[in-house]
């Protein structure tokens, strides 16, 4: 049997860091491939996997091996309290960017032009999961697969394509730029074939994506509150597609 410490050093300069039972849970869920997975305490993962996850808890049990506490912690830039860390193969670019491109889509294409916060970046990854949304797109010099974007979504990113490209590479489809001075949502009906951008946390939408924005569209806010956070500026406009027709699969 391989050494899963060893393998894990193999591995752990390009693979995908899933840190956590959920993380591991999620990826395994949408068919990542795990290459190795530790535990400090099998037991106590396997018991969570029979409580959350009993769908997937077989493949959990012939993927998890224990390790002492010291080796598991050695092997990750901080514990997580479920004592669970695994690493799994990132997937292709080349396969995303066919799933973005291929046209007609059944759910929008999330787009955030620059942001700035990692751990916004986790929560829009997550959301956008969890409406079947085709993927996430950033532009700028953040990137998604950041380890503490990764622990942010949950390891849901193995759930919708997610990819940096610029804003001359974005994916086909009408523009519906997200912005405090456009149009109220409550009027517009959202395309399943939607780019949905948003702009960065500190300055908001970019010049090149006003430019190529085909729809300017509010989120209701009374007057005298400037704007609200990104991640929660995602989850309300996916939340009108999916009221408004759109569905998560
Ligand atoms: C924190 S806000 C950016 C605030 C920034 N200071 C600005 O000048 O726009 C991040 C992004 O969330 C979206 N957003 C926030 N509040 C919004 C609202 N009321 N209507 C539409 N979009 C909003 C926009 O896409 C915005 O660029």
């Amino acid at each position: 049997m391989t050494d899963p410490v060893a393998l894990w050093h193999r591995q752990s300069g390009t693979a995908v860091l899933l840190d956590g039972f959920h993380a591991l849970k999620h990826a395994v869920r949408f068919r990542a491939e795990v290459l190795v997975a530790v535990t400090a305490d099998r037991a106590a993962a396997l018991a969570l996997a029979d409580e959350l996850a009993p769908d997937v808890r077989d493949t959990l049990a012939a993927l998890l091996t224990e390790v002492p506490h010291a080796t598991y912690a050695s092997l990750v830039p901080r514990t997580h309290p479920t004592a669970v860390a695994a690493l799994a193969v990132r997937p292709s670019r080349a396969g995303h960017l066919e799933r973005l491109a291929r046209t007609p889509r059944t759910a929008p294409v999330v787009v955030l032009d620059h942001p700035r916060n990692l751990g916004n970046a986790g929560a829009v990854i997550r959301l956008a999961a969890g409406f079947g949304a085709t993927g996430v797109v950033t532009t700028g010099t953040l990137d998604p697969w950041h380890p503490t974007v990764v622990r942010g979504g949950a390891g849901l990113h193995f759930a919708t394509a997610v990819e940096r490209l610029t804003a001359g590479e974005l994916p086909p489809g009408p523009v519906f730029a997200l912005d405090p001075e456009g149009e109220d949502i409550r009027g517009t009906k959202l395309p399943d074939d939607a780019l949905l951008a948003f702009g960065s946390e500190r300055s908001g939408l970019s010049p090149e994506l006003r430019a190529r924005a085909d729809h300017l569209i509010a989120l209701p806010m009374r007057p005298m509150v400037s704007s609200y956070n990104l991640a929660t500026s995602v989850a309300m406009t996916l939340y009108h597609w999916s009221a408004t027709g759109g569905a998560p699969a």
